[in-house]
């Protein structure tokens, strides 16, 4: 299974949208590095990869709440810091583990907690950003 952005996670701001679709790129090439028994070496580049693209993206969601002067964003940045340090904790265990089932799960379910993010609060702040500019 890959990860893509749906029709329903499609938040309408093309910075946010483009980087969503981004960071799925980099969750579907650390699963095929997994599913294709790369080398550690190969594997902690995409791990590494994953990590810093996420967290670029909420620094560049970040900016746009700031900007935007948006109501919620330190509920949204308190989520985003928390996001970073469960993807960080979740891929020390991948690469301690290796890709056993538990770590995939975990993985997987890191994943599907971003997923709900962007469903809800992503699309949120992207629908605020447009009333403002409109
Ligand atoms: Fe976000």
């Amino acid at each position: 299974m890959r990860y893509e952005v749906t029709k329903d996670l499609v938040t309408g701001n093309t910075l946010i949208d483009s980087e969503h679709r981004q960071l799925f790129d980099a969750v579907n090439a650390l699963m095929d590095a997994c599913a294709q028994g790369q080398g550690r070496t190969q594997l902690q580049k995409t791990v590494d990869f994953l990590n810093s693209y996420v967290a670029r993206h909420f620094r560049d969601e970040e900016q746009l709440q700031i900007q935007s002067k948006y109501p919620g964003y330190p509920a949204h940045k308190t989520f985003h810091d928390g996001y970073c340090r469960q993807m960080s904790e979740t891929s020390q265990s991948l690469m301690r583990d290796g890709p056993t089932v538990k770590a995939l799960g975990d993985l997987n379910r890191v994943v599907g907690v971003l997923i709900s993010h962007i469903r809800t609060e992503d699309k949120r702040l992207a629908r605020y950003i447009q009333e403002q500019g409109s």
